[in-house]
């Protein structure tokens, strides 16, 4: 009869709540195990008594497929091995974390999170020798060896859909409408949701855009008698000569947000359209999880159950070839996927005749 602990890291996105279900589901159905769900990230093992909640079937079952966000909580601070203390000053608390994981008495970890929140939980695992199992998530879909993360697909349904909403009302005041949306440094998101949601622009981190070519294509579109365009803006995205701004998201230091009103401004100039600018923000990561997140979200709590079960530690599940299957975790994290040139996606949007800005 083994307990295992599973928590959720970093970020939050949809389809988190799916995933802790479906691993309580196998868990409890397949082989008698009891699933300990522990709050906010390892901040729940920092405190005396510990902070957790047993994840019963009854509990995770009904709503918590179709829930955004984490029951459990999460966070992106108290990295256990530098734990910021308030005072400015850090300090090494692995070794609490470690006694709540010893005193709650379980055998294996499941860890959803991104690679961040991987390179920490792999390296308390191994301090203290617990098994543990990643889940990958990440609306950003950056990570490696992975097809797809949880949370993605919905964040560019969000995406399209905002798009469906911006192309009436760019039509009807024959407008430029910009979309900024998040991602941090891979474009994905506004390279998958402005070929589903019909853009003319799409600007991505990965290529390195001039306003110049922005202008060009909606004076094109203009010349076909279509007074309007729509352009999908990721939030770091960077000028050919390095100029501009860029506003990515560096660890809090430069705040999310802002570079679709920069870009905005140029094009207005540019091209003299009347434009407006819309950032979409963390309404990318809050709604119910998409039919494909809720799928992909129950392979995986499933498969890392299963891995437990083999004992098969170390690794990640992953997605590829229409299935679920595990990798190293140690190679996922160090396999950042951002696009690349020969993305598929990247064909699709030149042979549409998306500008993506070079
Ligand atoms: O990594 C996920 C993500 O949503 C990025 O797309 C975005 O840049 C960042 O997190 C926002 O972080 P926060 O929730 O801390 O503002």
């Amino acid at each position: 009869q083994k307990r295992i602990g599973i928590l959720t890291s970093g970020g939050d996105c949809a389809g988190l709540n799916a995933v802790i279900r479906a691993a309580v589901h196998r868990a409890e159905l397949t082989y008698g195990w009891s699933v300990i769900g522990l709050r906010e990230g390892t901040q729940g093992l920092l405190r005396r008594p510990v902070d957790y909640q047993v994840m019963s079937l009854g509990m995770v079952d009904g709503a918590m497929l179709r829930l955004g966000g984490t029951v459990l909580g999460t966070t992106n601070r108290g990295e256990p091995f530098a734990y910021p203390m308030g005072d400015g000053t850090v300090r090494d608390r692995s070794d609490e974390v470690i006694g709540g994981f010893r005193e709650l008495g379980l055998d294996a970890l499941i860890g959803i999170g991104g690679d961040g929140s991987f390179a920490i939980l792999r390296r308390l695992a191994q301090k203290a020798e617990i098994p543990f199992v990643g889940v990958p998530k990440t609306i950003d879909n950056d990570l490696g060896l992975t097809e797809v993360s949880v949370g993605f697909d919905t964040a560019v349904g969000v995406a399209v859909e905002a798009l469906d909403r911006l192309q009436p009302t760019a039509a009807s005041h024959q407008r430029v409408m910009v979309l900024e949306v998040m991602g941090r440094d891979a474009g994905h998101i506004a390279l998958a949701a402005g070929i589903a949601g019909g853009a003319d622009v799409i600007l991505i981190p990965e290529i390195a855009y001039s306003i110049e070519a922005v202008a060009a294509k909606i004076r094109q579109v203009r010349s076909t008698g279509r007074n309007f365009a729509l352009v999908v803006v990721s939030e770091a995205v960077k000028t050919l000569d390095g100029s501009g701004v860029t506003r990515a998201y560096h660890g809090g230091e430069t705040r999310y947000g802002g570079i679709g009103s920069y870009i905005g401004d140029r094009i207005s100039e540019a091209t003299g359209a009347e434009t407006r600018v819309t950032v979409l923000g963390h309404v990318q990561r809050g709604s119910p999880p998409s039919p494909r997140d809720r799928l992909i979200a129950s392979a995986f709590g499933v498969h890392a159950v299963d891995l437990i079960a083999e004992g098969q530690f170390d690794r990640m599940v992953a997605w590829s070839n229409r299935g679920v299957h595990s990798v190293p975790l140690a190679e996922a994290i160090a396999r950042n996927a951002r696009v690349l040139p020969d993305d598929p996606l990247i064909t699709t949007a030149r042979g549409l005749g998306i500008s993506l800005g070079d």
